[in-house]
C-alpha cells in the first residue's frame, strides 16, 4: 500500500498535467458519457467540459435557488457552474481542490460563464477549508476514490453539512474485492483506490449520515460508476 503522500503526488502530478493540457483522462465525448444532459452541457465554456466524470451528481441532488453547495474535487469546474445556474446568485457554491493548475482552470471557467456566486478554495476534502455545519448540499464526482484516507472525507462531510443537509456523490466502485494494489499510478487513473460498493456505503454510514441509497449505477464489470445520496439527520 502506497503512503498516502505518495498517493496524493500522484494525483495531483496527473490531474495537473490534465488542467494544463485541457485534455480529458477518458477520451473525446466523455463527458456525454458520463450522463450530462446536452442542455445542461449548452453554454458551459469549454475547457470546463473535461471528461474528468463518471456521474452527474448536480442532475440528481435536486439543488434549489439559495442554497450553499459544496464541491469536492472541484476539477475544471464543470459541476460548480451548473450548481451555480440551479442556486442563483441567491445561493453559492464552492469547490475544493488540491491541484493549483485545477484550481486556475475552474476560476478562469467561472469568468468565462459569467458566475460570480462560485469560489474555488485549495484544500484536501480530507481536512476541508469549510466552517462546520454551513453547507446544504455536498457533490462531488469521480474523487473521493482517489483519496487515501476516506472514512476522513466523509467525516468531513457530516462536519461541513447543516442538519438536514445532504450529500450526493458519483464515484467508481469495485464490484469484486480489491486487490491491494501499490501503484500509486493505479490510484490516480480512478481504479486502485475504488472501494467496494458495499465498503462505500458503509463508510458513508459510519460517519454518521442517515437514509444512504444508490440513485444510480452505470458500467458493468470489476469497477462500475455509482451516484449515492445521504443526508445528515
Ligand atoms: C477525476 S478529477 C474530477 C474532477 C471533477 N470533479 C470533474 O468531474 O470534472 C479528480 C479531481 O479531484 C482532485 N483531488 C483528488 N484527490 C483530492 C484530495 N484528496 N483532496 C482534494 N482534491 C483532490 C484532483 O486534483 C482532480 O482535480
Amino acid at each position: 500500500m502506497p503512503t498516502d503522500d505518495t498517493i496524493r503526488t500522484a494525483v495531483r502530478t496527473r490531474y495537473a498535467g490534465l488542467a494544463l493540457s485541457g485534455q480529458s483522462c477518458c477520451g473525446p465525448g466523455s463527458a456525454g458519457g458520463a450522463g450530462y444532459a446536452p442542455e445542461d452541457l449548452a453554454g458551459l465554456p469549454e475547457e470546463a467540459v473535461m471528461g474528468l466524470g463518471c456521474g452527474t451528481p448536480v442532475a440528481l441532488a435536486g439543488i434549489t435557488e439559495g442554497e450553499t453547495v459544496l464541491d469536492l474535487g472541484s476539477g475544471g469546474g464543470i459541476d460548480v457552474l451548473l450548481a451555480a445556474r440551479r442556486t442563483g446568485p441567491s445561493g453559492r457554491v464552492i469547490g475544493v481542490d488540491m491541484t493549483a493548475e485545477m484550481l486556475q482552470r475552474a476560476e478562469a471557467n467561472a469568468v468565462r460563464a459569467g458566475i460570480d456566486h462560485a469560489e474555488f478554495r485549495l484544500g484536501l476534502i480530507e481536512d476541508l477549508p469549510v466552517e462546520s455545519a454551513t453547507v446544504d448540499v455536498v457533490i462531488s464526482n469521480c474523487v473521493v476514490n482517489l483519496s487515501p484516507d476516506k472514512p476522513a472525507v466523509f467525516a468531513e462531510v457530516a462536519r461541513v453539512l447543516r442538519p438536514g443537509g445532504r450529500l450526493v456523490v458519483s464515484d467508481i466502485v469495485r464490484t469484486v474485492p480489491g486487490t491491494g494494489s501499490t501503484d500509486p499510478d493505479g490510484w490516480a487513473s480512478c481504479v486502485d483506490g475504488a472501494l467496494h460498493a458495499d465498503d462505500y456505503l458503509a463508510a458513508i454510514a459510519a460517519a454518521g449520515l442517515g437514509g444512504v441509497e444508490v440513485l444510480r449505477r452505470d458500467g458493468e464489470g470489476s469497477h462500475v460508476s455509482i451516484t449515492v445520496r445521504a443526508v445528515k439527520p
